[in-house]
């Protein structure tokens, strides 16, 4: 039989594969809550304006909060043959109050009815995902105040450059961390403007108040464009887009994880509870969590490739392409928020060891830029002769199988006649870090300046 909703000029009802094809109802069901919300808005502003009874906008307002009940509690029934959440809603709507259950739709299209719920839907996850990112900021900052001054090696191409702290290598994550939260404010601001009332693309001749449901429903204003309105989902791309940044964030913390946790860098130790074992191998203590994490940007990115491919090419204004939207965002934001979570626990729990990681950054020859350095300050020799006169004593001690410091005078001085004993001021980690005072360097008085900064910022 033809469908109840929209059936009124077609004789027989959908082929099955039609129907199944059809349907959100698998996924859209998500967005139960927020459908009603706007439901309720859209009724109470049709009666304020007289566009329908104030008994039957009651009506229809006690009917839309006993079908939530029921999907909350999960004694609703759920048809594909009403394709969607918005006629599941309203079919069952119209089996508990009747007649006045068909004056909802007055006004109103599927059109703008999902933009609006999905909006709504994106921006609620844009408020988790800051809580998120703000209390893992939190756990990055804890990590950075309980070792503001170690010393570590830092890396670039993977290899020892010179020693950092590392309390400023958490306190990188926390500026990373503070960017995404600020996407998601900037995105979740830019949405907030509420398409209801653009109906099917055109707007209405009916006499609705769109001030008074974008208030109602928290929204800034209306949109001003109504064929804008029921094309755009920009808000769902920026949400994925700033998604997947955050997610590389992560991800590049959970490589770090899996390098650092491995038995050749002893860097650190991730809690039992963050740690699995092997079946075979009993000694093993496996970094699962962080390898999924940065496995999970993958998920985030596909769904924002998926959402900009089936937008990109679609003509104004709605087109049914548009309900692909949604099981996309849906994945993303579970994964970003499981993500968040899981990284989280990870850092809260994390042991950093202080001693490994001393030693470690006093190998591979790191302070040789303090050497130069010193060079430059002491014997104004120029930065390119001090460079290569700092290779030579690397290769004498990478030779004789030692470390800078262990070279003796005699050793340096027949590299360069004018070095005196006060070189081994600077070839120490902790006198290097503890000199890298320039804004921004790795020096612990800047961690700790910035750490205070940082709790002013997150009180
Ligand atoms: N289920 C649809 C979606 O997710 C709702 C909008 C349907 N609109 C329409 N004109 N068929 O996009």
């Amino acid at each position: 039989s033809a469908n109840t909703m929209w059936g009124g000029r077609f004789a027989a009802g959908p082929h099955a594969i039609m129907e199944a094809i059809n349907a959100s109802i698998g996924f859209d069901q998500r967005m139960a809550a927020q459908d009603i919300t706007g439901s309720r808005a859209h009724a109470a502003m049709l009666a304020a304006t007289g566009i329908i009874t104030k008994q039957d906008a009651q009506a229809i307002d006690q009917g839309l909060v006993q079908v939530l009940a029921e999907i909350e509690t999960g004694t609703f029934a759920f048809s594909t043959a009403l394709e969607d959440i918005h006629m599941n809603v309203e079919a069952r709507l119209s089996d508990i109050i009747g007649t006045p259950a068909g004056r909802l739709h007055t006004a109103r299209s599927r059109n703008d009815q999902v933009a609006l719920d999905f909006r709504i839907w994106v921006r609620d996850q844009c408020d988790a995902a800051i809580t998120g990112i703000e209390s893992l900021m939190q756990a990055f900052l804890a990590q950075a105040e309980a070792g503001a001054d170690w010393v570590m090696p830092g890396f670039t191409h993977l290899q020892t450059a010179q020693p950092v702290t590392w309390g400023h290598h958490m306190l990188a994550y926390v500026e990373m961390l503070a960017r995404d939260k600020g996407r998601f404010q900037d995105a979740r601001a830019r949405m907030n403007e509420c398409p209801l009332g653009a109906a099917a693309l055109a707007g209405t001749s009916f006499p609705i108040d769109r001030q008074m449901t974008a208030t109602a429903l928290g929204f800034d204003r209306p949109t001003a464009n109504s064929l804008d309105s029921v094309s755009d989902r920009d808000f769902a791309l920026e949400f994925l887009s700033a998604a997947s940044i955050c997610a590389l964030h992560l991800s590049r913390f959970a490589e770090e994880l899996v390098i650092w946790s491995s038995a050749q860098f002893r860097f650190v130790r991730m809690s039992d509870q963050f740690s699995t074992g092997s079946s075979i191998m009993p000694q093993k203590r496996n970094p699962d969590a962080a390898e999924l994490l940065r496995a999970k940007l993958g998920r985030i990115l596909g769904a924002t490739v998926a959402l900009f491919t089936v937008m990109k090419g679609l003509p104004l204004a709605y087109s049914k392409d548009m309900q692909e939207d949604k099981e996309q965002v849906f994945d993303a934001a579970d994964t970003l928020m499981l993500g968040l979570a899981a990284m989280d626990g990870m850092v809260r729990d994390l042991t950093a060891n202080r001693a490994t990681l001393e030693a470690a950054a006093a190998s591979g020859f790191s302070t040789a830029t303090d050497l130069a350095d010193w060079l430059v300050r002491e014997l104004n020799l120029p930065f390119r002769e001090a460079h290569h006169v700092t290779g030579s004593l690397v290769k004498l001690a990478e030779d004789k199988g030692c470390d800078l410091p262990d070279l003796s005078i005699e050793e340096m001085q027949n590299v360069h006649g004018q070095i005196t004993a006060a070189v081994y001021s600077v070839l120490g980690v902790q006198n290097s870090v503890a000199s890298r005072t320039s804004y921004g360097g790795t020096a612990p008085a800047n961690v700790r300046t910035q750490i205070a900064r940082w709790k002013e910022v997150l009180k």
